[in-house]
């Protein structure tokens, strides 16, 4: 039962500025209001809902953890699900160790506690300082937003955290600032998502991470939004054959429940010792159980050639759009996120798509960026790019 919702509310802090309609129900990958309007959803939660609405396999796996009686114990405790899941995370990827919380910004800030106990503990005197990139989004948490290059978020908040700052995407760049004895960490994103959806060059990567190597300096790959099977492999940083010190990750981990992980190397566990860092729920029997159905899923290799396939079709759809249109100036992406420069205002071409039926949201002012639920089929994806097409006019 849902009662329609008045026109407005004064009750919500006003840091959203929300689409007017009211969603009520979803299925497969489509959203519908309270007036019975589908929506086909290429937003997804914010690359949260990979398995979209209503799934099956995801609904029994939340009522299974509901009819354990155990939704939540704290960390005093141990608890099947958590370790489960931290055990698979181990498996499947560079880490030893798994520290769960319950979002984006707060996997990268204990990110940076790790990366600096871990200067403290082994450098003397300690080395504290982290670099993120230019475009980067990591949070709006007191931290992460002196990580986050957004100006307009950052500005009403000044002085932000100290001992994090923001270079140029440029290997040259980043060995002049690079200083052995100072800098703890470097943080990116192997695809920036709010910076406007900029795939970064595996070559980039993989000299990154050569240098930081060279001068004993963390790497953190930041891939709370491009991780877990959006690019079509299960880690983004596996494109280019690389392996960091430390990897955050959260978005669709609990298929819509609140659910973020930091992922470690031994060598950085080992500077961590009891009482560094806590969380009150995180890692929950109840999220993790659904994180290991999620993880099941989007692990499972037929899932990540679908994406790699169909996401590579996306990419050819939206480059022929491009060719067609002057109203379309760049594509970039791969897999299910793809980032659209228009030349109209994004938010213009987002509120025509939705008038359209289709969700989309923008990263930057001229930038579109498309999200799509990983369970989407080729026939969703190009009803998905006709009505973008309409939508860019
Ligand atoms: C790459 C990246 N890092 C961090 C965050 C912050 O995550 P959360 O909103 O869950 O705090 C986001 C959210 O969009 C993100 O895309």
């Amino acid at each position: 039962m849902t009662t329609a919702l008045a026109a407005s509310t004064d009750a919500l802090l006003g840091t959203y500025r929300r689409a007017p309609m009211e969603l009520v129900r979803g299925a497969g990958v489509e959203l519908f209001d309270a007036e019975g309007k589908a929506y086909l959803d290429f937003v997804a939660g914010i690359a949260v809902n990979a398995l979209g609405y209503g799934d099956a396999g995801l609904n029994r796996a939340m009522h299974d953890a509901i009819d354990s009686g155990l939704v939540h114990v704290s960390n005093l405790y141990r608890t099947s699900p958590g370790e489960r899941l931290a055990e698979k995370l181990v498996e499947s990827s560079f880490a030893d160790r798994v520290f769960f919380c319950n979002s984006g910004a707060e996997a990268n800030e204990g990110a940076f506690k790790m990366a600096r106990k871990w200067g403290r503990t082994n450098f003397a005197p300690p080395k504290h300082e982290i670099i993120a990139l230019r475009g980067a989004f990591h949070g709006r948490l007191f931290g992460t937003l002196a990580a986050t290059d957004r100006p307009q978020y950052r500005m009403p908040f000044r002085p932000l955290a100290g001992g994090i700052s923001i270079t140029e995407r440029d290997l040259s760049e980043l060995e002049a600032v690079l200083n052995p004895e100072t800098v703890a960490a470097v943080i990116v994103e192997p695809v920036q998502g709010e910076g406007g959806v900029r795939v970064i060059a595996p070559e980039f990567l993989r000299g990154l991470r050569a240098l930081t190597t060279e001068r004993n300096v963390l790497l953190i790959l930041d891939e709370i939004q491009c991780g877990y099977g959006r690019t079509g492999k299960f880690w983004a940083y596996e494109h280019a054959g690389i392996t960091p010190d430390i990897l955050t990750t959260a978005k669709p981990m609990a298929g819509g429940l609140p659910m973020g992980a930091i992922l470690m190397t031994q060598a950085v566990a080992d500077a961590m010792q009891p009482g560094d860092h806590g969380t009150t729920f995180g890692g929950g029997p109840m999220v993790a159980s659904v994180g290991l159905h999620v993880f099941d899923r989007l692990h499972d290799p037929k899932m990540l050639a679908h994406v790699t396939t169909n996401g590579a079709w996306l990419g050819a759809a939206l480059e022929s759009l491009a060719a067609r249109s002057m109203r379309v100036r760049a594509v970039r992406g791969m897999g299910y996120i793809w980032g659209i420069d228009v030349t109209d205002a994004a938010k213009d071409v987002v509120s025509r798509a939705l008038d359209l039926g289709l969700l989309i949201c923008s990263a930057g002012e001229h930038t579109v960026r498309l999200l799509p639920p990983l369970v989407a089929t080729r026939a969703d994806l190009e009803r998905g790019v006709q009505l973008l097409e309409q939508a860019i006019g």
